[in-house]
């Protein structure tokens, strides 16, 4: 197994070609979202800024970053599911690109032909929204939960020029990643996720009232804790889950080109990579993320050799 030594360490800013970099041009996105502006408060600084303690603004102003920046125009799901920040979500699908570039000579292949997999695509059908609007990909979409899958194909229905990219598939059992979900010859050039990530619900409760209090300087008790619920949450936490994954992907180790998942948690990247260890993996690559206060990073492997590699590209980006 080779593990990228000449990685940064640490890396802070959000990818180069995330469109969520600079600072937001936030009349242009009131302007879209007029509801907003009802959310618009002082920050530390005493500027305008969105209330990120209100569920309700977060959702507010994705719905109108992806409006402005990216000309999805109808962002709608149920309240009671997870609110996906957007920049972070930007972040995986530009470095899958960098990734798959480096088997194309250093060219990002785009276009319908590349195929991603989301596994648990969730309710807001958010990578699968970037990765169409940003490379033209195509991707399958899973969730084991049937209302997350109707939202998401929902969303998908409602913005024309991306519905046609997205297929959704309902994956039956919870401790399946791959099975049941991709058919016999099909390949896919990339497998993103980002798994439940606590073990429970009172942990997932634990986290949020930090993530507010960071955000916001005040103790929170009670708070309307959107998104905790069985989409952040599976038996095991993430390091079970993408156990599963390692252990499935081995068995599909040649129709994908490189598999990859977020980690949340540092504590559980060592033990995954050591998994990793046990397979006949050809190359790990841990790459760091981070947006504002919070680092997080995606690991990706993959089986094929650069031969094999070579040969993917041939027969099937060149067409
Ligand atoms: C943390 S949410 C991620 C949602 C969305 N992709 C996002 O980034 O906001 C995890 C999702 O994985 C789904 N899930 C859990 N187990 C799964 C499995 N075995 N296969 C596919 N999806 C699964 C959950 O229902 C949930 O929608």
């Amino acid at each position: 197994m080779l593990v990228d030594k000449n990685q940064p360490i640490k890396k802070m800013k959000l990818h180069p070609r995330n469109r969520n970099r600079e600072k937001y041009n936030l009349s242009a996105l009131v302007e879209v979202v007029p509801e907003l502006t009802n959310y618009i408060v002082p920050n530390k600084a005493g500027e305008d800024s969105v209330d990120f303690s209100n569920p309700k603004a977060i959702r507010l102003l994705n719905q109108a970053i992806f409006h402005y920046y990216y000309d999805v125009k109808k962002w709608k799901f149920p309240v009671e599911n997870l609110c996906p920040p957007i920049p972070g979500r930007a972040d995986y699908i530009h470095y899958i690109a960098d990734t798959l570039s480096e088997s194309n000579f250093g060219k990002i292949p785009v276009g319908r032909n590349i195929k991603i997999l989301d596994i648990g695509v969730g309710a807001s059908c958010i990578y699968p929204l970037i990765g169409t609007t940003e490379y033209k990909w195509s991707f399958i979409a899973s969730d084991i939960s049937q209302q997350s899958i109707d939202s998401s194909k929902q969303i998908a229905g409602k913005n024309p020029s991306i519905e046609d990219k997205i297929e959704f598939r309902l994956q039956n059992s919870p401790n399946n990643i791959f099975k049941g979900i991709l058919r016999q010859t099909e390949k896919i050039e990339a497998v993103i996720c980002n798994p439940p990530f606590h073990p429970s619900s009172k942990e997932a409760e634990k986290v949020t009232r930090r993530k507010v209090k960071n955000l916001t300087g005040n103790r929170v008790n009670e708070i309307d804790l959107a998104g905790i619920h069985d989409e952040l949450i599976c038996d095991g936490g993430e390091y079970k889950f993408i156990k599963n994954m390692v252990k499935e992907s081995e068995k599909i180790s040649r129709k994908c080109l490189w598999f990859s998942s977020l980690v949340s948690k540092q504590s559980n990247l060592k033990a995954i990579q050591k998994l990793l260890q046990n397979t006949r993996v050809k190359r790990v690559k841990i790459i760091p993320m981070g947006t504002g206060n919070k680092s997080t990073r995606i690991i990706a492997w993959t089986y094929l050799s650069k031969e094999d590699q070579k040969n993917w590209r041939e027969t099937r980006w060149k067409k």
